[in-house]
């Protein structure tokens, strides 16, 4: 079969692989369309510690059919379309993927839309989840014009909350606002909002995090779930002492650490 590599450079190159064979709870998926996310580049810079290194196919996320399904396999989906979360090997014609981390496809749908929506939706679905974001409470997004981003701002908007979102484009600002941010700020200004939130779903991290952390309102929840910013280094993390008294919680989450399709991730949500 054919597959991308990333070689050291960080350029991609086109090569003949072995098909991937599926081992024992896992299913091998013949690819329609790949996902690519803001992991995709930070693979590419070598800059993502769990990726095997140069000489290796990326890709986390990908749809297709599943032609064949290895063994100790409980609810075989042989033949059906799903969008397939493996640990990398995607950027390929075939990859495995263990079975509980492949999801049906909805019938009909295109596989373009189905992957863009993939991992995109269920970080944002997870880390609202594990917040306990709710109806009526004040929702901050950062890194809102990326994918995790637009899909955290239409979903706690669609579920009755009050969103305001980071980004540095007004274009995408505007694209925002569309789809149900009550405001915008943005974050090549020099002042951050003069407001406070319940929740602050934050994909950027960066040294600016403390200073998200300061706006959290009393029993806040801060969900940490990437850092297209870089690390935010350990003092940013000061402001959850120094505001002990307003018990602020600060969440991580990460897809890696959950099997999205049989644990909802545990939290105020759950
Ligand atoms: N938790 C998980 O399981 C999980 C899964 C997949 C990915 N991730 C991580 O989540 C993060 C976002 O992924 P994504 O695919 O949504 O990325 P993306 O589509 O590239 O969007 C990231 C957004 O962050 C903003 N941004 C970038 N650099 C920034 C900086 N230095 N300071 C402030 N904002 C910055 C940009 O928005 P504006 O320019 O509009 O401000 C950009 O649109 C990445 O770190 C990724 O590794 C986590």
């Amino acid at each position: 079969m054919k597959a991308v590599i990333v070689r050291s450079s960080g350029d991609l190159a086109v090569v003949d692989a072995p098909e991937p064979v599926p081992g024992p709870g896992q299913v091998l998926v013949d690819v329609d369309a790949i996902g690519v996310g803001y992991v995709d580049v930070m693979v590419r810079r070598g800059e993502y510690a769990y990726f095997p290194g140069a000489g290796s196919v990326p890709g986390l996320e990908v749809v297709g059919r599943v032609t064949t399904v290895g063994p100790n396999v409980p609810e075989a989906p042989a033949g059906q379309r799903v969008l397939a979360l493996p640990a990398f090997g995607g950027y390929a014609e075939k990859v495995v993927a263990d079975a509980d981390r492949v999801f049906p496809a909805p019938p009909g749908t295109d596989a373009a839309d189905v992957v863009t929506l993939g991992v995109n939706a269920l970080v944002a679905e997870g880390a609202l989840h594990r917040a306990g974001a709710a109806a009526g409470e004040r929702v901050l997004v950062r890194g809102a014009g990326g994918g995790i981003g637009v899909l955290a701002t239409q979903i706690a908007h669609s579920r009755g909350a009050e969103v305001t979102v980071v980004t540095s484009s007004p274009a995408r600002g505007e694209r925002l606002r569309a789809l149900g941010a009550a405001r915008v700020v943005d974050r090549t200004g020099s002042a951050l909002p003069g407001e406070t939130y319940d929740v602050v779903v934050d994909t950027v991290a960066g040294p600016d995090l403390g200073k998200h952390l300061e706006l959290l309102r009393p029993n806040g929840r801060y969900v940490l779930c990437g850092a297209a910013g870089g690390s935010p280094g350990p003092e940013a993390f000061a402001p959850l002492l120094s505001h002990f008294h307003a018990s602020p919680t600060l969440y991580a989450f990460s897809l890696n650490s959950l099997s999205p399709r049989t644990s909802a991730p545990p939290g105020r949500g759950s």
